[in-house]
């Protein structure tokens, strides 16, 4: 059921890449619905991560690495939480980092979530991931302590220590209070010297294109 809603979101951000000639992609199964419906061609893509350069590669799409250009016209990703506002939690694949250096640089950015995606507070489903770099792992985690906040190392089944992402950051999953401002907790989290990056989208996007077992609705 919630494939079906992955794969009607795909097909609903399809139209938006018409003119588009540099497209940023973004990371996990949704996104991989959206590449599946692509066809190779002129254009070249932009991949936020490993996984992504793999699956573009492999289908004979033209890639480009982030260093390599200086401008996107769109970027496409998936998301873990929307809110009625289109603030947005992203990085429970690990990405956020590239993820959200794409989407800023990318003149429009469309996001495909299927229904279940949808919250009426950031954090309802689960927390939000930080990228920290390794060296400050004990000062972060101290600086996360004196907020009172929660969180866990994200692990990786058969490695010791937090996951590392492409972009070599440990990866934190930071609970959200629930009476949490996600501006302010962004902020609070961004002041902690050694966080790279915080996986809150606010103000990010332009268009959510929301899939449901038997439509598609567009959020702007
Ligand atoms: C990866 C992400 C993904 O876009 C997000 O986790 C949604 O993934 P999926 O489409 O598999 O539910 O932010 O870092």
């Amino acid at each position: 059921m919630e494939s079906n809603a992955k794969r009607r979101a795909a097909e609903g951000a399809l139209s938006f890449l018409e003119g588009a000639e540099v497209v940023g992609i973004g990371t996990g199964s949704t996104i991989m619905e959206f590449v599946d419906l692509m066809k190779p061609d002129a254009r070249l893509y932009v991949p936020s991560s490993m996984e992504t350069v793999r699956a573009l590669s492999s289908r004979g799409f033209r890639v480009a690495h982030p260093s390599s250009v200086s401008h996107m016209d769109i970027y496409v990703d998936g998301a873990d939480e929307v809110d009625a506002d289109l603030n947005m939690i992203k990085g429970r694949g690990g990405a956020l980092t590239m993820e959200k250096l794409l989407a800023h640089y990318a003149r429009s950015r469309i996001f495909i979530v299927d229904d279940s995606k949808i919250v009426s507070r950031l954090g309802e489903r689960g927390p939000v991931p930080i990228e920290v770099l390794p060296e400050a792992l004990g000062f972060v985690e101290e600086g996360l302590r004196n907020l009172g906040l929660h969180f866990e190392e994200r692990t990786c089944a058969g490695k010791r220590g937090p996951l590392m992402s492409d972009t070599r950051g440990y990866i934190l999953d930071v609970e959200v209070p629930r009476d949490a401002d996600p501006a302010n907790l962004d902020n609070q989290l961004r002041s902690i010297r050694g966080v790279v990056e915080t996986g809150f989208f606010l103000g990010m996007a332009d268009a959510v294109v929301v899939g449901y077992s038997d439509r598609v609705r567009i959020l702007t």
